[in-house]
């Protein structure tokens, strides 16, 4: 389902992000990326959503070549991605409903569709109930949970998460893994960036370490 084939990343300042990067996910696989501070893992996600280019190499998400990707199809190809961000990045000034509902307003969804599939977003996360709520009326592990119904709502087939339990306690943070885990159960392939190493232990997940931009192993 993801591919990346030897990928160079080098930012127009500082030292290679990722070296001949290397990674294959299956279909519903669930991986974690790990590795020290600047190992390259958020650039490896930021990649796959296309918020940057590789400098070298070739990345396939589902079939698709991303270099073929054109900027004027990025947000259609965003909507097959789902993405969660350690800050969750909600607007504060809009309901649960509002946030969660936005990636379908934006790819304009028709109005009947669009409660259903934001309660069954809300549903998986067990937050159903919860749609006025604003933001900030709700725990931090609420509204990452949040902002994992955003990303699910428009049923991607692949989601990454960068740092998605770096702000939680560690019950909160084995519940959000846990969901994670629940989603590659029903075929979504899961890309997680974490450094939370007891966490990933607990899953049992595949592991990819990396360092220096470079895949260090997968420790078992
Ligand atoms: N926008 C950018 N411009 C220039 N250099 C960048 C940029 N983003 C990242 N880098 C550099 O690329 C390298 C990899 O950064 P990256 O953010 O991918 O690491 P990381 O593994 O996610 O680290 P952390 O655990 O701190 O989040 C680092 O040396 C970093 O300084
Ligand atoms: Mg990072």
């Amino acid at each position: 389902m993801i591919r990346f084939e030897h990928v160079d990343k080098h930012y127009p300042t500082g030292r290679a992000a990722l070296t001949d990067f290397n990674l294959s996910l299956g279909v519903g696989e669930l991986a974690f990326l790990t590795g020290p501070s600047g190992a390259g893992k958020s650039t490896a996600l930021k990649l796959l959503g296309l918020l940057e280019r590789p400098t070298r190499g070739r990345i396939i998400v589902g079939g698709i070549d991303l270099s073929q990707v054109g900027a004027r199809e990025i947000p259609a190809y965003r909507r097959r991605i789902g993405m969660v961000f350690q800050d969750h990045r909600l607007l504060n000034d809009r309901s649960v409903w509002d946030n969660v509902a936005l990636p379908l307003l934006v790819a304009g969804s028709l109005r009947g569709e669009l409660d259903k599939r934001v309660r069954a977003a809300l549903d998986t996360v067990g937050l159903l109930g919860h749609e006025q709520k604003l933001p900030l009326e709700m725990s931090a592990g609420e509204q990452q949970r949040v902002g994992i119904a955003r990303a699910l709502v428009t049923k991607p087939d692949v989601v990454i998460a960068d740092e998605p339990t770096g702000n939680l306690d560690p019950t909160l943070a084995l519940d959000v893994m846990r969901l994670f885990q629940s989603f590659s159960q029903v075929g979504v392939t899961v890309l997680v960036a974490s450094h939370d190493l007891h966490l990933i232990e607990r899953i049992g997940a595949r592991r990819i370490a990396l360092d220096a931009g470079r895949v260090a192993g997968e420790p078992a």
